[in-house]
């Protein structure tokens, strides 16, 4: 791993995704989302009709040979691509999101992706967004950041997110579901969502996104 990695994990709907981006862009850095890979699966399996997801192996095969692609459109918004489909709305989906994290909490999965991520580490830069970036998949990395926020507040920012998306769903509902994502990532034996040793633990519930934004970027200066 030569290229710099600065590593993002934390919860669902801390805002990794929005502050990962936007330090990814002021570094000139790319930008790996990990949990879109899983949730690629997750989709991937689900359109091969493969739900309930219990066949590891066959999972692990759907991941191994995952056609996925990661562009931009003009505006530099980011496009994802499954077998030459663009599916950035149904990823997004909560529905979706559970899945993902059954999918991942299969050992035979996350070992199937493991060098597809490690493959984005490239020069200039990356950074990293995700569960286990700083534990697994970049334990290297010269920065790595725990990114938390209530549970409340995830559950209105995740609200606010899907609105803007024209997608709907109730406080209350994503509330339980947010905390049921976050009981699973954190109990389960491979990977469970947890700082690493020697990240910088920030929890961001009171924190503007800029805030958040330039705090990092006084870090990355620091470590680079
Ligand atoms: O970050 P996002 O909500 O898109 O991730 C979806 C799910 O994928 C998470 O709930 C988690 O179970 C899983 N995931 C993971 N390891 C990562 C990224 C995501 O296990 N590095």
């Amino acid at each position: 791993q030569s290229a710099p990695v600065i590593t993002l994990d934390g919860p669902a709907g801390a805002g990794k995704g929005t502050i990962s981006r936007l330090l990814a862009t002021r570094l000139g850095w790319s930008f790996l989302d990990s949990g879109a890979l899983y949730r690629l699966v997750a989709l991937a399996a689900q359109k091969r009709g493969l739900t309930p997801l219990l066949d590891e192996a066959v999972l692990a095969d759907v991941a191994l040979n995952l056609d996925a692609r990661f562009t931009q459109d003009t505006a530099g918004e980011p496009v994802i691509l499954l077998a030459g489909e663009v599916v950035g709305t149904q990823l997004r989906t909560e529905s979706c999101g559970d899945l993902a994290s059954q999918v991942a909490a299969m050992p035979d999965v996350r070992a199937a992706l493991l060098e597809r991520q490690r493959a984005f580490a490239q020069s200039p830069g990356l950074v990293a967004d995700g569960r286990d970036m700083g534990t697994v998949v970049f334990p290297q990395a010269p920065l790595k950041v725990f990114l938390t926020a209530s549970v409340e507040e995830r559950a209105r920012r995740r609200h606010k997110q899907l609105m803007e998306q024209g997608l709907s769903a109730s406080i209350d509902d994503l509330l339980g579901e947010i905390a049921e994502r976050d009981r699973r990532d954190s109990e389960r034996k491979i990977a469970p969502l947890k700082p690493a040793d020697d990240a910088l633990i920030l929890d961001c519930s009171d924190l503007s996104i800029e805030a958040v934004v330039s705090e990092l970027m006084h870090h990355a200066e620091q470590a680079g």
